[in-house]
């Protein structure tokens, strides 16, 4: 073991100590059986200091009652000590390696799933990268994984990352690369504009009354009465349809329906339904990525889309007719707004899978480039939080706001991130780290309007 200094001021949770090797920001330490991270470097007219964070120790009981005796020696500490007081496993969801090291940073899968995720960073500092990453390790695993793709840039997942200066480094992050082409199947509501995607369409043939209110969320109290009529009405027959519904409607002497067909009628005209309805087991089976490339997509309609997919998908994981499974929500603050910033058809859902879905086996990811617009319920069930730079003050405020062990020290080391660091914090990581993303084995779908 490698002394590097010795304690000069110390109190509960943090230390000064006077490095007498070269000692660097983020450096790993160890006192006893204690391991700490250096933050801050100091160079004095009697030398250089380092202050020291207190992490705890393996037993992870630790709680530091007294500070550390003046004059203790501090050591670098080691890879495998790192790894198992910070619990990192030997496997799980490689994202890349912890800064400076070549300790690899493997994620727990139930964690996620159970617990979720969120990738919180500005325009351009490579969320939708990292989340590549993690769904090449998801694929790996056999969990299925669908995503909510508003540009389509996850197709690319089926092609391998052929660029050069990664490729390059690869090397030292263990990976090559590779295209998953049988595992990523591409579905899509307009296959016009999409077209090496399947067509997706939604079941109309019964419709539950819940679905015929996310699909109006905006009914009044009055126009929701009289849907309920037409829709007990409609129910008599066995199989009944939207246009069935608007018969019922149309029937109704209230005026207040007069704002309703138009409603309805343009629901219809969307043509989101169909006899020939694209299945649940087909979008999510084991060994199977599935992107919702929602391109060219109205944004009115990629809501109703997603809320009523995301529905689907939370019934039928209650019901067990799907395995557990990952859901990717590219631009959040779209999808799941804070209440005021706008209404949305998938925030209903969005939230009720985010206090719920661990119950049940769906776990969210959550992406977005303004975290303070992210409905706030969706983003404090996030558990485990991979936040890249960012610095507008708003979206650094909601950030550290909903993730422990950050403070106002932290929103600064954020505004400074380069592009491929992020900071890990949440489950089960006693403390936030650095980590260096590990490149992606498949293109990343930004660059594919490059090729
Ligand atoms: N870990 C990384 N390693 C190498 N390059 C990276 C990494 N992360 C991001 N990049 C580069 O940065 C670019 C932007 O990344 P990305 O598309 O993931 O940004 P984003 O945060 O999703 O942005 P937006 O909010 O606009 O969607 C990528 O095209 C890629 O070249
Ligand atoms: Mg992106």
């Amino acid at each position: 073991m490698e002394e590097v200094g010795k304690i000069t001021e110390s109190t509960t949770s943090s230390f000064i100590f006077r490095a007498e090797k070269e000692i660097r920001k983020h450096d790993y330490v160890k006192v006893g059986e204690v391991l700490a991270q250096v933050w801050e470097i100091k160079q004095q007219s009697n030398g250089v200091f380092a202050y020291a964070h207190i992490i705890g120790s393996e037993s992870k009981r630790y709680m530091a009652r007294s500070p550390f005796k003046i004059g203790s020696e501090v050591y670098r500490a080691e890879e495998h000590f790192i790894k198992r007081v910070l619990g990192i496993g030997r496997e799980g969801i490689y994202i890349g390696l912890l800064k400076d090291s070549e300790v690899k940073i493997n994620l727990s899968p139930d964690i996620l799933i159970q617990k979720h995720a969120c990738i919180l960073a500005k325009s351009g500092s490579g969320k939708s990268y990292t989340v590549g990453v993690m769904i090449e390790e998801f694929i790996k695993k056999d969990i299925p994984v669908v995503i909510i793709d508003p540009h389509g840039e996850y197709i690319s997942l089926r092609r391998p990352n052929l660029d050069k200066q990664e490729m390059y480094i690869m090397k030292r992050f263990g990976i090559r690369p590779r295209g998953y082409t049988k595992n990523v199947y591409e579905f899509s509501p307009v296959c016009s504009k999409n077209r090496t995607a399947i067509p997706l369409y939604l079941e109309e043939t019964n419709l539950s009354f819940q679905d015929l209110l996310n699909l109006l969320p905006n009914a009044t109290t009055v126009q929701k009465g009289i849907l309920y009529e037409a829709y007990k009405k409609a129910r008599e027959k066995k199989f009944y349809f939207l246009k069935d519904i608007l018969e019922e409607v149309k029937k109704t002497k209230s005026n207040a329906k007069w704002n309703l067909v138009p409603q309805i009628e343009q629901i219809i005209s969307m043509n989101l339904f169909s006899i020939n309805y694209t299945s649940i087991n087909e979008i999510i089976k084991k060994g199977r990525c599935s992107i919702i490339n929602l391109r060219g997509v109205p944004p009115y309609i990629q809501e109703i889309l997603v809320s009523l997919l995301l529905t689907k998908v939370f019934e039928e994981r209650k019901n067990d007719g799907i395995p557990p499974v990952l859901v990717v929500v590219e631009e959040a603050h779209r999808y799941a707004p804070e209440r005021g910033q706008g209404k949305s058809f998938a925030g209903e859902i969005i939230r009720t899978i985010a206090s719920e879905g661990r119950k049940f086996g769906v776990g969210l990811v959550i992406v977005s480039q303004r975290p303070a617009r992210v409905d706030k319920n969706v983003l404090s069930q996030c558990n485990t939080h991979i936040i890249l730079k960012t610095t507008n003050p708003n979206d650094l405020k909601a950030i550290v706001a909903s993730v422990e062990g950050l403070d106002a020290k932290s929103a600064g080391e954020i505004q400074m991130l380069p592009v491929g660091i992020a900071i890990v914090a949440g489950l089960p990581l006693p403390a936030p780290i650095f980590v260096e993303i590990r490149p992606r084995e498949t293109l990343h779908g930004g660059k594919l309007s490059e090729i």
